[in-house]
């Protein structure tokens, strides 16, 4: 997969003085869009806006930093939702746009999200789907956010039954990363957040790696240099690997598109289900990073010094680097409902798809593996 990194000199942002002194990074896709990381990159959401008015979406929790957001457009409306996933709701999307349609909100108008993940993926989804379609403005508050679900267009709610069911593939028009915002958070979210960063690292920058090994603290950090570089890396690596497979639909054998940002996921997210999403995302992803980097071991001859490194770089960072709270066949009959298996056309047998490494930077699927290495695997990361 190419992932050719790039700046287009005619979006608005690059003829402000301000973002010059920020990252700013495109993503490449059919209307290319900038993500801006920085001290104080919110306040660039007046040149984004343009004095269009704006529905700003937001929980309770970012009050105090959507005040602080400057002047608005006096017409604004403001959807106050509930926290995290509780606001993925079919319930709060109705409510969404029935404020919109109380508000005679217009194609013309602009709706923005203020928050962690799960606002930019309800915000996401309200504009893809308000009037077929209008713009959004990211602002994120969290660092897993800023790394990951702000950035590349994934839009959704939850049902019942089920994360993320019913969605749509919906660019945003700007991603503004402010990490002044980043200030208030507690360290286990922070550390949560750099889990998907240490991701990149592994399935595209190995300088993440580096860097974090030789500063962990530093790092951990939201207001220091090294924590900026990272995030920086991060979403450079994000912005190329989305406009490569905007839509995640290349993966062919080794060739592998979008799929490749599930790195450590597929294990990852068996442990937050049965946690009860009691787990941070990226807790759960370290024990899939580990997992995954033992199955690439064994199958892309990835090297020990790499497995132990995985463990050596997320513990560093105050990530959990062990777990055995549930039964291998119970995760293992989780991961078979995981959106990456496909169906055998002879056995009608569902078949694991992994994301692995040969070495960091260098990704390949792993199709099918051995019933007896998934488990050896998981043993592998017991306490004892
Ligand atoms: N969070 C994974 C993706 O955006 O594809």
């Amino acid at each position: 997969m190419s992932m050719a990194i790039s700046s287009d000199e005619s979006s608005v942002l690059a003829q402000l003085p301000e973002v010059m002194a920020m990252d700013r990074i495109t993503v490449r896709t059919e209307r290319p869009y900038d993500v801006v990381v920085g001290a104080g990159a919110s306040r660039l959401l007046t040149d984004v806006a343009c004095g269009r008015r704006v529905a700003l979406i937001h929980p309770a929790s970012v009050t105090e930093q959507a005040r602080e957001l400057n002047a608005l457009p006096t017409d604004s409306v403001e959807i106050i939702v509930p926290d995290a996933e509780q606001a993925k709701t079919p319930e709060c999307l109705l409510t969404c746009w029935q404020r919109l349609a109380e508000a005679g909100f217009t194609r013309d108008d602009l709706v923005v999200s203020l928050g962690g993940g799960a606002a930019t993926d309800l915000a996401g989804f309200v504009a893809a789907t308000w009037l077929r379609g209008v713009d959004v403005v990211h602002l994120p508050t969290t660092v897993l956010a800023m790394a990951d679900a702000a950035i590349g267009g994934k839009t959704g709610i939850n049902l019942v039954s089920g994360k993320n069911l019913v969605g749509a593939f919906h660019q945003p028009l700007a991603v503004l990363c402010d990490t002044d915002l980043l200030g208030s958070l507690n360290g286990r979210e922070v550390r949560s957040g750099l889990a998907e960063i240490v991701k990149c690292g592994f399935i595209a920058d190995p300088s993440i790696l580096e860097c974090i090994r030789a500063a962990p603290q530093a790092v951990l950090d939201t207001g220091s240099e090294q924590f900026r570089t990272v995030l920086e890396a991060a979403v450079r690596v994000k912005a190329a690997v989305v406009a490569s497979d905007p839509h995640e639909q290349t993966s062919h054998g080794d060739d592998v598109g979008r799929e490749r940002l599930n790195y450590g996921h597929t294990l990852g997210h068996a442990v937050e289900a049965h946690e009860h999403f009691t787990w941070r995302h990226g807790e759960a992803d370290a024990i899939g990073m580990i997992f995954a980097a033992e199955l690439s071991h064994r199958y892309l001859g990835l090297s020990e010094n790499v497995v132990s490194l995985t463990r050596t770089i997320l513990s560093d960072l105050g990530l959990p680097v062990s777990f055995d709270d549930v039964a291998w066949s119970d995760l293992r009959a989780t991961m078979a409902l995981d959106k990456k298996t496909r169906m055998d056309p002879t056995t009608g047998r569902r078949v694991l798809r992994f994301v692995g490494i040969r070495a960091p930077g260098s990704v390949a699927m792993i199709v099918d593996p051995d019933e007896d290495a998934l488990a050896k695997c998981y043993r592998s990361l017991r306490t004892d």
